[in-house]
């Protein structure tokens, strides 16, 4: 790990200000994506300019997009319309994006086309079967691949693809998304059946560049999803919300710092992502959520966040899919409560950028917080006060290891360092300006 790339937070003064978390990840991606499979231009405004949605743009080019940037967060996709996709010359590296890597996945498979996929340390140790066993049903064939179907593979995607009834064995947005990508240049109907909602940009998105997209509910949580393949997609203006999962940071920052009272602006308040303001809320944090309007397709708001003492909670498991990517910054926010949070079924973390449910607890560990791992659930018994700090913490390439970590360091006796910050620009490039811009001592290298 190169020295520079070291980070440490260190306790800080009452936070204050009103910022703007970067544009949504899920939905920058799949604008990009959305781009490329329509013909004309999609005009995209408010783009995460992060490195994992670079790579997605990388990607629209190397299938046949003309993708241009022509301001901060202003970008202009020329797509080649489904079906009219060509092999890329080169590997897709898509770095640490899972996301990307996969989404494209789904895209590529309904092409009949070959793409060779790639990314770095963390990516290539994730699960790649889940996408590719309802792509090889539709009719792809994996050309080669690392153990386990891992990256770096190649595919080959269908001459015909075939409409699929799909119901997938775990909870995943970018399962469900694949195989609707893919099903995009199927005849006829391709159905996904999700046991539990996982986040539905992509088929909001989709309704919205003209694909027939219908949902239903099914049973007490899921949903079935159906979608008729061989669209003509037309390009739609897309501003993207800010993204939840990074207004995460800020706003637990804000609960936890005495005195605090931060303002996050335009923060998108669907309902299958809004599982960690529940759950803050349970806690007893004040968070106001003023001006709620519609932007974009979505819901948003402006959060004002004052802190204050907050109360340890049992989550349910039938939340995480509405805040999987938020366990990190909440087990964080859960260190400084009083009593135990329990957070349960929680086995999907084990296979993000890193398996996170070791990493946090390991992070919390070194850092004076007791917590342990039953099962699939994480316990985080809140110090009532302020935990000791210390240590440094390894983020194994995971961006929201790193930030949860500097964000406990803020209110944390001793500063906490992270080894790694580098990684951060993946999802969140202004992350720190932004921190310190409310007051927080964040610091590149060791105290
Ligand atoms: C995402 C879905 C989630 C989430 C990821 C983004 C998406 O992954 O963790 O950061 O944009 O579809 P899973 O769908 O695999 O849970």
């Amino acid at each position: 790990m190169s020295a520079a790339s070291i980070a440490h937070s260190s306790r800080s003064a009452s936070l204050a200000g009103r910022v703007r978390a970067p544009g949504d990840k899920s939905i920058s991606h799949r604008s990009l994506i959305l781009g490329l499979l329509s013909v004309g231009e999609t005009r995209i405004d408010g783009l995460l300019e992060g490195e994992d949605v670079l790579a997605t743009a990388r990607a629209c080019r190397e299938l046949g997009a003309e993708v241009d940037r022509v301001g901060e967060g202003e970008w202009r996709v020329r797509g080649v319309g489904v079906g009219g996709l060509k092999s890329p010359g080169k590997a897709l590296d898509f770095g640490n994006a899972g996301t990307g890597s996969r989404l494209m996945m789904g895209v590529v498979a309904g092409h009949p086309i070959e793409a060779t996929f790639d990314g770095d340390a963390s990516l290539r140790s994730r699960p790649m079967r889940r996408i590719l066993d309802p792509l090889e049903q539709m009719g792809a064939t994996v050309v080669f691949s690392a153990e386990g179907g891992r990256l770096p593979l190649r595919l080959k995607g269908a001459d015909r693809p075939l409409p699929i009834v799909y119901e997938s064995p775990v909870p995943s947005a970018q399962v469900k998304s694949a195989v609707l990508f893919a099903g995009l240049n199927a005849p006829g109907e391709t159905t996904v059946i999700e046991r539990e909602a996982t986040r539905d940009h992509t088929e909001r998105m989709l309704r919205a560049f003209g694909a027939q997209v219908t949902v239903e509910r099914r049973g007490p949580h899921g949903r079935l999803i159906r979608l008729v393949g061989q669209p003509e997609l037309t390009p739609a203006a897309i501003s993207v919300p800010a993204d939840p999962s990074s207004a995460a940071f800020p706003l637990v920052a804000a609960l936890i710092v005495p005195g605090s009272e931060v303002a996050l602006d335009g923060v998108m308040t669907n309902p299958l992502r809004t599982g960690l303001l529940t759950t803050l809320q349970e806690m007893g944090a004040d968070i106001a959520l003023t001006n709620v309007r519609e932007e974009g397709g979505e819901e948003v708001c402006d959060l004002v966040v004052r802190a204050g003492s907050l109360t340890g909670v049992d989550v349910p498991p039938e939340r995480a899919p509405t805040m999987i990517d938020e366990y990190p910054i909440l087990a964080i926010a859960a260190s400084f409560a009083v009593g135990e949070t329990r957070m349960r079924g929680l086995h999907e973390l084990r296979v993000k950028e890193s398996d996170r449910l070791a990493a946090v607890h390991a992070g919390l560990l070194g850092n004076g917080v007791e917590a342990r791992i039953e099962g699939d659930d994480l316990i985080v018994v809140g110090c009532g006060a302020v935990p000791g700090g210390g240590a440094p913490v390894t983020t194994h390439l995971d961006h929201r290891i790193a930030m949860s970590f500097l964000v406990m360091g803020l209110a944390s006796e001793r500063p906490v360092a992270v080894d790694d910050s580098a990684t951060i620009a993946t999802s969140f490039p202004s992350f720190v300006p932004l921190m310190r811009s409310l007051g927080a001592l964040i610091d590149f290298g060791e105290e």
